[in-house]
């Protein structure tokens, strides 16, 4: 029944062009993923099962479900099944998937072409909600702009959220029964980030994390249809109370190498974290040694990170290419090669100075050392975080400093920092443990200063030691995890 299914869905996106894909989301689901899914549901006592498909598709992720009844891997008396669809395009494919269990069980099923969104909400405000006892998702990924009619009838029921997928998971947990299970395999870019961060709490609130799984690679989970994204599966259950969570991670959609592991929920979203990011740690026992040294927030440091606050395009008419008389260096991520910083840099197609001016005064920082941190890397480079320090003695007599809008600095109440805690910084921040921990709740390749915030780092003085310990920010990964992992350990005695 499934491997019919699947032939069926492989067709449809080999026949489905890529603007009716993107437009309405659909990225059908794999058999293998969508039998995984459905195989998260814990069999519970329940006589009579609702279950609810959000954007069902052909229906692949009803029908897993409907085969872990069949099969008796779950049991109920009888089970109903609403799916929501609204390319009518796909009903009668849908009819036909789900038609192929009413045979096998105690079935009834209805397709729904309604916009989910708005029916979803309808229900909430009237009081028709509140019944499904399980729902299967894979939504549709797009974003909801500010202004739009889907942000604006969200509002009506206090949904804050940025992206389809999230309100689609917001409004099935608001549909579901005290008790209820979710499954539901959505981007990773909402674990982390201030967008995101009222959904966060509004899963936090309602449901408790049960299980998440976390393809590693960025290409697999949807390959026939090029999709680029980390993606989760999440296990939630409605009302629940919150209890250690199971992570796994897979490569790919075979789950061959399947890798499980159950945290405590402190691991997953740090208490202390007011930004409550969700973190799906990976067993890794020199995070474990680092972290136990690794306790501090920047603040404690007394360390600031900010976005560099030069907005180039609003600065346009005092940006210089190179330096002249009344200008100061302006620097850019393309001034940090992987060796030393390059300043001023001919043939970077940026601008290398900025003119000094009642204008342009405010967004400047006095000559200094700073850690800088870029804030996209490629997906090809091995770190997300690549961290470089800027030497005053690398800009001859230079009063002021600007800091590119690309870059993140470190600084201290905007003034520069002690040299060897600049260094230290940079080194700690470049280590594969600090990398790896990032990665964790980080599914995307952009770093944030508010992503700097929630990293965790030694104390000062380590930092300082850390920092003392080297001239330059060595270029060999070894050498770096080697020289942090040493100064860690003496820091535990
Ligand atoms: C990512 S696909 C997943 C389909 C199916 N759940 C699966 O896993 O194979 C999302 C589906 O949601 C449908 N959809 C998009 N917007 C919708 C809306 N507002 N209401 C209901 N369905 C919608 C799309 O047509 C698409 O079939």
């Amino acid at each position: 029944m499934l491997s019919v299914l699947e032939q069926r869905r492989v067709a449809l996106s080999r026949s489905t062009d890529a603007a009716r894909k993107a437009k309405l989301g659909q990225f059908l689901t794999p058999a293998s993923t969508a039998t995984f899914m459905a195989g998260l549901f814990t069999n519970t006592q329940g006589e009579q099962c609702r279950l609810l498909d959000a954007g069902a598709g052909i229906g692949s992720l009803s029908c897993a479900f409907l085969e872990q009844c069949a099969t008796g891997k779950l049991c109920f008396g009888h089970v109903d099944v609403e799916a929501f669809e609204i390319d009518h395009a796909l009903h009668a494919e849908l009819e036909r998937s789900l038609s192929g269990f009413t045979g096998r069980l105690p079935l009834d099923f209805e397709i729904n072409a309604k916009d989910f969104i708005e029916e979803a909400v309808r229900r909430i405000i009237y009081g028709h909600g509140s019944n499904f006892t399980h729902a299967i998702l894979n939504p549709p990924y797009k974003k909801i702009g500010n202004g739009s009619y889907h942000r604006r009838i969200m509002q009506d029921v206090k949904i804050e959220v940025v992206n389809l997928y999230a309100a689609f998971v917001a409004l099935a947990i608001a549909l579901m029964a005290e008790g209820g299970q979710l499954v539901a395999i959505i981007p990773r870019s909402f674990c982390n980030g201030p967008y995101y961060r009222p959904f966060r709490d509004y899963l936090r609130r309602k449901t408790a994390l049960r299980r998440m799984h976390l393809f590693e690679s960025r290409n697999t989970a949807f390959k026939d249809d090029g999709v680029l994204q980390e993606n989760l599966i999440l296990h939630l259950e409605v009302g629940g109370r919150q209890e250690a969570v199971v992570v796994s991670h897979s490569l790919d959609d075979q789950f061959t190498d399947l890798a499980v592991q159950a945290y405590p929920f402190a691991r997953i979203v740090v208490p202390t974290d007011s930004e409550r990011c969700i973190h799906v740690p990976q067993g890794d026992s020199g995070a474990e040694a680092l972290s136990a040294v690794c306790t501090h927030t920047l603040s404690e440091l007394g360390i600031s990170v900010s976005t560099g606050p030069v907005v180039d395009f609003r600065l346009r008419e005092y940006l210089r290419d190179l330096p002249e008389p009344g200008t100061i260096p302006l620097l850019y991520p393309g001034h940090f090669g992987a060796q030393a910083l390059e300043w001023p840099k001919v043939g970077l197609r940026k601008p290398n100075a900025i003119q000094r001016n009642p204008a342009t005064e405010k967004w400047l920082y006095p000559n200094g050392h700073y850690c800088v941190v870029r804030r996209f890397s490629s997906k090809e480079e091995k770190r997300r975080i690549f961290a470089s320090v800027v030497r005053p003695d690398a800009f001859a007599d230079a009063t002021m400093l600007g800091f590119e809008n690309h870059l993140n600095v470190f600084h201290d109440g905007k003034h520069g920092l002690p040299a060897a805690l600049a260094r230290g910084l940079a080194v700690y921040l470049n280590t594969s443990t600090v990398d790896r921990g990032f990665r964790s709740f980080n599914g995307h390749t952009q770093v944030n200063a508010t992503d700097l915030k929630v990293i965790k780092y030694p104390s000062r003085e380590m930092l300082m030691e850390l920092g003392a310990s080297v001239t330059e920010v060595p270029q060999d990964q070894h050498a770096i995890d080697a020289l942090v992992k040493e100064i860690s350990e003496h820091g535990k005695r």
